[in-house]
Order: structure tokens, then C-alpha cells, then sequence
């Protein structure tokens, strides 16, 4: 069985410095989401090292969802919402900021470099801020290097379902 209790984040980066980084991103629907489509119908240049899951609102992401990410092989998660005072829902995204913090507690007790995760408020009109923030945070993510937990689950997430299907049968 893999031993996934590491006591740091062991990161091999000199190997890695070719290796495709993975970074997962919750968008909320009302505010980042449509923050990430402006920033793409303004043709604003970023990285194109994220994949987005649209969600109603920051407050409905579970923490497992969070771990779920890291031990498929993400190697940073995004959560982008709207502002304080903003939220669709009222409260969600208080919930979140005070989820966030004992999330990253928990990523560190568990040997997951906590600035793996972050959380951002980005509106609908700010596009441009959109791809400020994923820029800056593949940069991170870069530094950081490959999640340990990619390494050590054995998996290529650069693979297809359907590659792993084939190499099955
Ligand atoms: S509706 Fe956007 S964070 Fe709640």
C-alpha cells in the first residue's frame, strides 16, 4: 500500500523541470468563471496549464473535493470566487475563506506544501486579473514541483482515460 502520511512535501524538481504541471480550478459560475471567459475573449495571454470545473458558488466545495484533486495527481488547486460581499448566496464565500484556512492546515499535517492551495476573488470583470492570478500561481506551482503524491500513486496524469484503457486490455 502507498504510504501517503509523507512528513514534507518531497519534491523532486530537478527532473521534473519537464514535466507538465496539472493545476485544478473551482470557478464559481457568477463571478471567476465568467472572469476566465472575458479573459479568454480579450485574448489575454496566461497559462494554459489549468482545467476549470464550474461550480454555483465557492461554498459548495467540500474539502473532499480538494483532496480528491491532490490524490489524483493535481499538483495545485485553484478555488476563485467572488468577492467578500459579493457572493450569489450571501455567505458562501465567508464559508470558504474560513474552510480554506483549516484545509491548507490540514494539506500541511499531511505532507502537502499548503501553498499548493489558493484561494482568490476574482469578479466578472476582471479578466485581466484572472490571468494575472493563473499566471502567478503556475509559477508557484513551478517552483514548487511535482505533487509527491503523483510520484508515489504511480499514475502519468498526462495520460487519457482512454491511454490507461488501452494499456489494460
Ligand atoms: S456565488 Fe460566487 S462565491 Fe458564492
Amino acid at each position: 500500500m502507498a504510504d501517503t502520511s509523507l512528513k514534507k512535501d518531497q519534491t523532486a524538481k530537478p527532473e521534473d523541470g519537464n514535466e507538465k504541471i496539472r493545476i485544478l480550478a473551482f470557478l464559481c459560475n457568477w463571478c471567476s468563471y465568467a472572469g476566465a471567459d472575458l479573459a479568454g475573449v480579450s485574448r489575454l495571454q496566461y497559462p494554459p496549464d489549468v482545467k476549470s470545473i464550474r461550480v454555483m458558488c465557492t461554498g459548495t466545495i467540500s474539502p473532499h473535493y480538494i483532496l480528491k484533486a491532490f490524490q489524483e495527481g493535481a499538483d495545485g488547486v485553484l478555488i476563485a470566487g467572488c468577492h467578500i460581499g459579493d457572493c450569489h448566496y450571501l455567505k458562501g464565500n465567508y464559508a470558504t475563506a474560513k474552510r480554506f484556512r483549516v484545509i491548507k492546515d490540514l494539506l500541511e499535517s499531511i505532507g502537502i506544501d499548503p501553498g499548493r492551495l489558493r484561494l482568490e476573488w476574482v469578479s466578472a470583470a476582471e479578466g485581466e486579473k484572472y490571468a494575472d492570478v493563473i499566471a502567478s500561481f503556475t509559477e508557484q506551482i513551478k517552483e514548487i514541483g511535482k505533487s509527491p503524491l503523483s510520484k508515489s500513486m504511480g499514475r502519468d496524469v498526462n495520460k487519457s482515460k482512454a491511454q490507461v484503457a488501452d494499456e489494460s486490455v
